[in-house]
């Protein structure tokens, strides 16, 4: 029974990934249907009024392999320090600290895309979260985005990591954007076409990162494992990191 309740659960998380992540034939059917892409500047991310949400100039957190990588990797991700302040994240990890609890760290996922995680989504946040999140929306996407409305809790052990996917292009739009708890981390961007072609982005703890566009569909994302975990020489401590990511509807 529980099981079952716990299968319909995550059989939107799943979607989310499942199709792209790691068969060929299903990230070959994905690369055919790559919408066509326009290249967005980041510093049209945020409110230009608002100093606060203006990204962090992308290439004082990324290392790519070439300059025609970074140039487009620049154009279609923004990230934002300090998003959310520590009493923000604490609030946000106290919602959803007692459900993930309940659940067992998984060593693989189904389609072995994660080892040591846990996740969850929700659709109804306290008073104080829901802010967070409206402020996520507002800031990311078009006002007349077409919301998934339950945001997706990713909780990743200090050994775990994400491998390289591309999220479904059938069940989550142009636009991903994710809040990080508890740990920095490292976010690689691969070229589907040339996997030699590659930029790392540094995730700092209480960052917001944002994909869209060519890095959304372009490029595989994953989180680096501890050992994989260094940025322009030196090393990114990971820590147990949980996300807490928003997402469109494709
Ligand atoms: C995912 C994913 C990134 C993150 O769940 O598809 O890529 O920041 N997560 O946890
Ligand atoms: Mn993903």
């Amino acid at each position: 029974m529980v099981l079952g309740i716990q299968c319909i659960r995550y059989a939107r998380i799943m979607q989310i990934r499942c199709c792209q992540l790691t068969k060929r034939s299903i990230s070959t059917s994905i690369r055919n249907c790559v919408p066509a892409v326009t290249q967005v500047n980041t510093n049209a991310c945020g409110s230009e009024k608002d100093e606060k949400r203006m990204p962090t100039p992308p290439e004082d957190v990324l290392e790519a392999t070439d300059t025609e990588t970074a140039d487009i990797l620049k154009g279609n991700i923004a990230v934002y320090q300090n998003f959310i302040t520590e009493e923000e994240e604490k609030a946000l990890f106290d919602e959803v600290e007692p459900h993930l609890k309940r659940l067992r760290y998984e060593k693989d996922h189904w389609d072995d895309a994660i080892h040591g995680y846990r996740e969850m989504e929700r659709k109804r946040w306290s008073a104080k979260n829901k802010v967070i999140i409206e402020r996520v929306r507002n800031l990311v996407f078009p006002p007349d985005a077409s919301h998934i409305p339950y945001v997706h809790v990713l909780d990743l052990m200090a050994t775990g990591y994400i491998k390289a996917h591309v999220d479904s292009v059938r069940f989550c739009g142009s636009t991903i954007a994710g809040m990080c708890l508890l740990s920095s981390s490292i976010m690689r961007f691969v070229n589907e076409k040339d996997k030699s072609k590659y930029g790392d982005v540094l995730l700092k703890q209480r960052s917001l990162y944002v994909m869209r566009d060519r890095a959304r569909y372009e490029y595989s994302h994953e989180i680096l494992a501890a050992e994989q975990s260094h940025f322009r020489g030196n090393v990114v401590p990971r820590d147990r990191r949980i996300s807490v990511i928003c997402r469109n509807k494709a």
